[in-house]
């Protein structure tokens, strides 16, 4: 998969080189790019904003670095790749469609994604257009508040996508029990010693009864959804649920009657 970053800030991806994602770079599953926008401006400044027409607050970036940075990126990986399309571009920012697990799935099947980090009060809207000519364009945001810039949600979603290209985390088995697979977050988990500071780990998960702790799990997650995620549970619907969670749903409602629906 090849990833090209624009940015004002390339000192901002520098964590893309550690861990698993660092290590996927240099199994050469990962092509990371990351492009200085101010190398594609033509002033002594290296100016990438300018004052918003209709004023009000802040800055804009201007379209002329963006238009030229993008050429290049799309030249960039054609040279590279004679066979390769064009880009995805996510524009990550507060006003984009939720970035969510399905998403990150769908991402990590395709073989170029281009991100677009803005800052100040944004990119000016003539970038979106002109890119829509010739590229497939979204808008992503990470969640309702607002970051200073799009580097660290590219950093979240660089991170949540590659994980999933095959071959980038070891034991693909781990990817499959995860909060947000399947509608349901995950169980807790407990390794030795099994008291520490009078906390006992649960006695199920001692008794080696693998019926009983999937049993056990299965009825965490169910609590730990109702408690935390009440949406989740009301977007799962009742075919994702069997009679015996909605038992097990019934109980814990009735433990804790503030628990919504
Ligand atoms: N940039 C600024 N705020 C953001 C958010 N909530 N998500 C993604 N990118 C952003």
């Amino acid at each position: 998969m090849r990833l090209d970053v624009i940015t004002i800030f390339p000192d901002y991806l520098a964590p893309l080189d550690l861990s698993l994602i660092g290590k996927a770079r240099r199994d050469r599953l990962i092509d990371l790019h990351v492009h200085d926008l101010r190398d594609f401006t033509h002033d002594r400044h290296r100016t990438v904003d300018d004052t918003p027409y209709g004023g009000g607050a802040g800055m804009v970036m201007r379209p002329e670095p963006w238009g030229e940075a993008l050429d290049h990126v799309l030249a960039a990986g054609a040279a590279d790749d004679a066979s390769a399309a064009v880009p995805h571009l996510l524009v990550p920012g507060p006003s984009g469609v939720p970035f969510t697990q399905a998403m990150a799935r769908r991402l990590a099947l395709e073989p170029w994604l281009a991100f677009a980090c803005g800052r100040y009060e944004g990119i000016d809207e003539r970038v979106y257009d002109e890119a829509r000519r010739h590229l497939p364009v979204t808008s992503v945001s990470l969640g309702d508040y607002v970051l200073n810039g799009g580097e660290v949600a590219v950093l979240a979603m660089v991170e949540a996508i590659a994980r999933l290209v095959p071959g980038v985390v070891g034991n693909a088995e781990s990817l499959v029990e995860e909060s947000h697979e399947d509608g349901l977050l995950e169980y807790p988990v407990y390794t030795k010693p099994a008291e520490w500071r009078g906390h006992p780990v649960p006695e199920v998960l001692l008794s080696g009864h693998h019926g009983k702790v999937a049993r056990w799990r299965r009825d965490e997650r169910l609590r730990r959804t109702a408690e935390r995620r009440p949406d989740m549970l009301a977007a799962l619907g009742e075919d994702g649920l069997d009679a015996a969670d909605h038992e097990v749903l019934r109980r814990f409602r009735a433990e804790r009657p503030a628990v919504a629906d």
